[in-house]
C-alpha cells in the first residue's frame, strides 16, 4: 500500500519524507489556502518545491470547471515537473478532460468521488487514480469503507489499471480498514501516518527492557 500525505505544508511533508515511508503527496485548493499560497506564480512555485522534496506522485488540483480551462491549467501543471498528477473534479467536463490527459500520457487523479458509479466512469475515462472521500461520507452518516470495498471489487472484476486512492482518511482505523480492503493508496494527514507508530504495550515493553538493562549494567 502506498502512503501519500494530504497537505501543502512543507514542514509536514519533510517530516514524512524523513520517516522514510512516504510515496507521494495530495493537495487541494483548501489545503493550499490553509498555507496562504495565493496567485498563480506562488502556487506553481509551491508545487515545484513539493515535487523536489518527494520521490513520488504529487497531486495538483485544477480550479477551472470548464473543459478548455481544465486542459489549459492541467497542461501547465503537468509541465512543472514529472511528479505532477493533475487532480480533476468529478464533473462532466472533468471526465472529458481525464480522457484527453490520458491520451496525452498525463497522469490524473479524479477527486470528489462519492459513489461507485463515479469511480467507474473515471476509470473508463483513463484516470490514473480515483479519490473516494471516506471521512466526508462518514460525516453524513454514510459508509465510506463500503465505497472503498465497492470500487476495489469493480476495478478488480475488470482489471482496470486505475488506482484506488482513499482520501479524507481521518484516523488510524480508517487507514487500517483501507489496507484490509486493498486500497492501492491512502492519503492522510501526518498525524495519521505517525499514529501508526504508537501502542501502549510498545512503550511499556521498551521501558521495561531499558530498566532491566540499566539494572544489571550499573
Ligand atoms: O484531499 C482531499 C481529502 O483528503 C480531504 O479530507 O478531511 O477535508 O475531508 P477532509
Amino acid at each position: 500500500m502506498k502512503f501519500f500525505i494530504d497537505t501543502a505544508n512543507l514542514k509536514e511533508i519533510q517530516e514524512a519524507v524523513e520517516l522514510g515511508v512516504l510515496d507521494g503527496v495530495t493537495t487541494n485548493p483548501s489545503l493550499m489556502a490553509k498555507e496562504g499560497i495565493k496567485g498563480t506564480d506562488a502556487v506553481m512555485s509551491h508545487y515545484r518545491q513539493i515535487c523536489e522534496m518527494v520521490d513520488g506522485d504529487v497531486s495538483a488540483e485544477v480550479i477551472a470547471t470548464d473543459y478548455e480551462g481544465i486542459i489549459r491549467e492541467g497542461e501547465a501543471l503537468a509541465e512543472l515537473h514529472p511528479n505532477i498528477v493533475v487532480k480533476v473534479p468529478m464533473i462532466r467536463d472533468g471526465v472529458k478532460a481525464i480522457r484527453y490527459f490520458s491520451e496525452k500520457g498525463i497522469k490524473t487523479n479524479c477527486t470528489l468521488i462519492f459513489s461507485a458509479g463515479q469511480a467507474l466512469l473515471a476509470a473508463k475515462a483513463g484516470a490514473t487514480y480515483v479519490s473516494p472521500f471516506v471521512g466526508r461520507l462518514d460525516d453524513i452518516g454514510a459508509d465510506g469503507m463500503l465505497l472503498i470495498q465497492q470500487i476495489v471489487d469493480i476495478f478488480s472484476n475488470y482489471g482496470y489499471p486505475t488506482q484506488v486512492l482513499a482520501a479524507s482518511v481521518r484516523h488510524v482505523p480508517h487507514l487500517i480498514q483501507c489496507a484490509e480492503l486493498g486500497a492501492d493508496v491512502a492519503t492522510c494527514p501526518l498525524s495519521v501516518i505517525t499514529g501508526l507508530l504508537h501502542h501502549p504495550l510498545t512503550d511499556k515493553g521498551l521501558a521495561t527492557f531499558l530498566a532491566d538493562h540499566k539494572r544489571v549494567n550499573e
